[in-house]
């Protein structure tokens, strides 16, 4: 089929690449002239493992092609929407202008009989007032599905070619047979293929990210509850995780949840519901919101715990500032927030981090970016592994400790050995561990 994705960040350039691996020929439109340039070069702006191989060897075959003329999606039977739903400035609900330019735009440039498929994260009701403007637009000809993604960064190939579910809301069954059509290679491979209304497709996602944003502050409550009672939460994780009704999955404790997916949906979420009068339903998420942000401050409390009360003029060595490893985004990073709280705080930071610091530093210009983890350390009062990174977890307590002024060491991730941190003569304090 001939599809086209509009928007060409994570979620988009993602699946634009996908698609064109399952054998269609795919169409990528950005507004931004400089994404479209470095894509069509098989280049990637921002860091996903596998995604520039995948993309570079799509261009070359010829099926998947950018553009930033939105009249390129004349000659296309589905058109994709995936265009970013950030945090509104002023509230904590989405903003959906990208979305309502989107969907404008194409009703203006597809073929009025076509179908749009929408894959943003979007509150509840968005899809029904959407295609009453797309039906308006194309004289009750276009046809909308709503069809939600659940990639995760730094395996977003992966779970684009191979997802554990797909969902796709409609109002005509006879249009989740399209959606099907374009996944069959998935679907055929044992893929579960759910047809809902738009209503269900929409808080499917919502849901989803909401529970695991609570299974995340779960655990983080857990952790304070082990801190004061001498308890271990990584023990206490894996017996709970052993009962197949819990899961051992998404209970890692540590510094908290950050990216550009968990913290802006819940709060989304939130406010939508809220709009609808039924915000007390969601009353625990505040709690899951605040329990996350909370785990900053206990890091920020720590970290001044460890340098004897006194933050004013220490050298801290912040390594990892990514809201997770294997990614370069440091949208609401936790270890990003909680290195600009010490620097505010009087500490001397200094950050490291393999990929994101670029990004960082454009958010937070004025703290010491330095390129590579031994620089950090050099000299440092107290290290703070942020990040799970591969190269922080293998770093070896012995040789780090002759590098270091003082070897006191914050582990926001729970990663590290602590007794062998110990043994090398570390001051070790992890989340909710022993
Ligand atoms: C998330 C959802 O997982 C994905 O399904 C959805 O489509 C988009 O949002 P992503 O934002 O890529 O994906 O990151 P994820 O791997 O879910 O991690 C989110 C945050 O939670 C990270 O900051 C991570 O460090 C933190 N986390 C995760 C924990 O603190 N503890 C855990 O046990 C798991």
């Amino acid at each position: 089929m001939r599809l086209s994705v509009i928007g060409t960040g994570y979620l988009g350039a993602t699946h634009a690449a996908a698609m064109a691996e399952l054998g269609h020929e795919v169409v990528g439109v950005d507004a931004d002239p400089r994404k479209v340039e470095a894509l069509s070069r098989g280049e990637v702006p921002f860091y996903e493992p596998g995604l520039a191989e995948l993309i570079a060897s799509h261009t070359a075959s010829g099926r998947l092609t950018f553009s930033e003329d939105i009249g390129a999606v004349a000659d296309c039977d589905v058109h994709f929407v995936c265009v970013g739903t950030p945090q509104a400035s002023a509230s904590p609900a989405a903003d959906l202008s990208q979305v309502d330019a989107a969907v404008e735009a194409l009703a203006k440039s597809m073929r009025p009989d076509t179908v749009v498929v929408g894959k943003s994260t979007v509150p509840v009701g968005t899809a029904q007032r959407l295609r009453a403007e797309l039906r308006e637009a194309t004289a009750g000809q276009a046809r909308l599905v709503w069809n939600p993604e659940f990639l995760r960064e730094g395996f977003a190939v992966e779970d684009t070619l191979r997802p554990d579910r797909i969902v796709v809301g409609v109002d005509d069954d006879r249009d989740a047979e399209v959606v099907a059509d374009i996944y069959r290679t998935q679907i055929s491979q044992g893929t579960p293929f759910l047809v809902t209304d738009y209503a269900t497709a929409e808080l499917v996602k919502v849901a989803a990210n909401s529970f695991l944003a609570t299974k995340i502050s779960f655990i983080n409550a857990m952790s304070e509850i082990c801190d004061a009672t001498g308890a271990d939460v990584t023990t206490l994780a894996h017996a709970i995780g052993l009962d197949e009704r819990i899961g051992r999955r998404f209970l890692r404790a540590g510094i908290g949840f950050g990216g550009g997916c968990l913290p802006k949906d819940i709060r989304a979420f939130m406010a939508r519901a809220d709009e609808m009068g039924v915000g007390e339903s969601l009353a625990f998420l505040r709690e899951v919101d605040r329990l996350n942000l909370q785990q900053r401050d206990t890091a920020v409390r720590m970290a001044a715990e460890l340098l004897d009360g006194s933050l004013t003029g220490a050298r801290i060595a912040i390594l990892g500032v990514a809201f997770k490893p294997d990614s370069d985004d440091v949208r609401d990073s936790p270890a990003l927030s909680i290195a600009a709280a010490l620097h505010l705080k009087g500490a001397e930071v200094v950050v490291h981090d393999p990929r994101a610091g670029a990004n960082a530093q454009r958010a937070y210009p004025t703290l010491n970016y330095v390129d590579s983890a031994d620089e950090a350390l050099r000299d440092a009062d107290l290290t703070m592994l942020l990040t799970e990174w591969q190269e922080y977890r293998d770093l070896d307590p012995t040789r780090t400790a002759e590098q270091v002024a003082r070897p006191a060491v914050f582990d926001g991730r729970n990663v590290l050995d602590a007794e062998s941190w110990r043994r090398a003569g570390w001051t070790y304090r992890g989340v909710g561990v022993r």
